[in-house]
């Protein structure tokens, strides 16, 4: 085992998130049964003595990778020199809210996060966003840490995603691990769009194995869009254990990498590829190597496939010009 803990932040550690990650994170699901990590949680203040619950529970479970773990109120003590942070902190919404009525509530979250890990992060930091609405509380993140790479950003539609994989092989009868090259677009949000034409099965055209246009554009693209509202419904409360199931899959890939032939959905700062507006954080095929993300190039976009791009794109423009108009960006 490497001697030196890598040091992960996870805010709203005491949520309902919080408390399926931090035991995936500890178990060594993240970065592997080799390296020690030091969790760093950020709570708000009537939070920490729940939180003091589950780091006891954590204490209790024995965990071989868990070298260390610090809470705390205070941003700017629990982010400093972390390697990895993952905000998951904010308000769900509840049932009938779409999440862009979040915006005001959690914005004001993301702009004293990013001056904190502005300010005390380590080098090498890479930043996650999980707390809805997701893309746009990355771009405050981002906005409010001029120091931080602009790539060092990014926002979770890795849930989407695996929705989507999840989904496309229960219609086909296939195992998940047949499905390739998913594609979430856009924004996490209802108008995201989950991409079938660039998507293979077992190595052939995902579309063109469906080969049902009606239920491509009528059911399998509301389902996985309204998947978070579903389980809403379902459970009276948002989507926990899958949440953090894919916060963990999206920072594992961004460590380790995609496998060739294969890539993964990440929302990440637009350079205006595919005409998505350049600074917004929209979702993308992405690959990885060494660290780094690079959106995958050359894909050819229909029109069908544009006209949901840029509905999504839209979306997310509105969102950045309304936190503009708070001040937050
Ligand atoms: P939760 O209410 O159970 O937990 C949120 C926690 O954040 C609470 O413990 C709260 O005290 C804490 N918190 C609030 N403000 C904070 C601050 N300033 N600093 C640190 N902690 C703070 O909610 P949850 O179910 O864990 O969900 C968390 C967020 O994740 C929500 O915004 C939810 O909508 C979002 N979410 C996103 C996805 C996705 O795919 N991107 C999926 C599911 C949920
Ligand atoms: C989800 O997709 O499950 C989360 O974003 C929760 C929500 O508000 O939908």
């Amino acid at each position: 085992m490497s001697t030196t803990p890598v040091k992960v932040a996870v805010t709203g550690a005491a949520g309902q998130i919080g408390y399926s990650l931090l035991f995936r994170i500890a178990s060594g699901a993240l970065l592997g049964p080799d390296t020690p990590v030091e969790l760093r949680l950020l709570e708000i203040t009537p939070a920490l003595k729940a939180l003091e619950g589950v780091v006891m529970e954590l204490d209790d479970c024995a965990f071989p990778t868990l070298a260390g773990v610090q809470i705390g109120d205070d941003a700017t003590k629990v982010f400093d020199g972390v390697n990895l942070a993952l905000l998951v902190g904010a308000r769900p919404r509840g049932p009938g809210m779409e999440r862009g009525d979040l915006l005001e509530a959690n914005g004001g979250i993301f702009a004293p996060q990013g001056k904190a890990l502005n300010e005390v992060a380590a080098d090498d930091i890479k930043v996650t966003v999980t707390g809805n609405p997701a893309n746009t509380n990355a771009l405050i993140a981002m906005s409010n840490a001029p120091d931080i790479p602009t790539e060092r950003f990014s926002a979770l539609t890795r849930l989407d995603h695996n929705r989507a994989i999840s989904q496309l092989a229960a219609k086909l009868g296939v195992p998940v691990t047949e499905i390739k090259k998913m594609t979430i677009w856009g924004n996490h949000s209802a108008t995201q769009y989950p991409d079938l034409f660039h998507a293979e099965v077992s190595g052939k055209n995902a579309a063109e194995t469906v080969g049902d246009q009606d239920w491509l554009a009528g059911t399998f693209i509301p389902t996985v869009a309204k998947r978070g509202a579903a389980i809403i419904e379902a459970r009276g409360a948002s989507s926990a254990a899958s949440a953090a199931s894919a916060t963990i899959d999206h920072a594992r890939t961004w460590v380790q990498g995609t496998p060739d032939g294969d890539w993964v959905s990440m929302a990440v700062r637009s350079d205006g590829s595919y005409g998505v507006q350049e600074g917004l954080i929209s979702s993308f095929p992405v690959t990885v190597k060494d660290g780094q993300w690079s959106i995958v190039q050359g894909l050819e976009i229909d029109d069908f496939s544009r006209g949901k791009i840029d509905a999504s794109v839209a979306e997310l423009a509105e969102e950045r010009d309304a936190v503009k108009g708070l001040g937050l960006i």
